[in-house]
């Protein structure tokens, strides 16, 4: 069988406020680094989307740095179409600012920071998407709430959803759930992030089954 090419999305991404603040979260880009790990391993091509992260990726993955959302979403609509797979693992901001100051912004005693909705990244690719494509997002949630992350599943366009519980962003353990869009589900104990990304390179490669 010859190697299935896959886009794998991670890391948080930084929505800029002025010159030196941003708007980001705690994503760790662990998940993603141990999904490009697993898909090399088991001899895929694989392109990395990273949003700013200090964790190490294998070098042996072609890779994008990316630093907003808007930026990995024309990156990903630019290689989605040279790919079999996506995996979106990045930690997208949700809301950016309005309009990023030009100058560093003195400190005052309130001020108000007016955000908007980035576009949702793999929803876009989803709409995209072709019949021999297939994509996988994840959920995280701090309420456990298996009907909304189907109808996540549903809403984006998505093969496969991974569902985690809101402590696995930075923690080294995930215990998830997968949604399937067949309406199957697979849920899965607790195990380290490198040992769940090995499975979900195989349900993934499954998916095309
Ligand atoms: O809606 P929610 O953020 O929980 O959905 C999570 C999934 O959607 C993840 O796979 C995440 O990478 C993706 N996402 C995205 N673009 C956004 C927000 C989330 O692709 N703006």
């Amino acid at each position: 069988m010859s190697a299935m090419r896959m886009l794998i999305t991670a890391g948080p991404t930084r929505e800029p406020i002025d010159p030196v603040r941003y708007i980001g979260n705690r994503s760790s880009g662990k998940m993603g680094a141990a999904l490009v790990r697993a898909a090399l391993a088991a001899g895929q091509e694989v392109t990395a989307i990273l949003g700013p992260v200090a964790t190490p990726f294998p070098s042996a993955a072609q890779r994008i740095d990316v630093e907003t959302a808007e930026q990995m979403l024309a990156a990903v609509l630019r290689e989605f179409p040279k790919h079999d797979l996506l995996i979106m693992a990045a930690a997208v901001a949700d809301y950016r600012p309005v309009a990023a100051s030009a100058a560093k912004l003195a400190r005052k005693g309130v001020r108000m920071l007016e955000l908007e909705s980035t576009a949702d990244i793999v929803a876009a690719a989803g709409r995209i998407k072709r019949p021999d494509q297939r994509t996988v997002g994840f959920s995280l949630e701090t309420t456990p709430d298996p009907q909304r992350v189907r109808d996540k599943l549903r809403q984006k366009k998505l093969d496969l959803i991974v569902y985690n519980a809101v402590e696995t962003i930075s923690s080294e353990l995930i215990q998830p759930t997968l949604f399937f869009a067949d309406g199957s589900e697979e849920k899965l104990p607790s195990r380290p992030k490198g040992e769940f990304a090995d499975i979900l390179i195989q349900r993934s490669a499954g998916l095309f089954d």
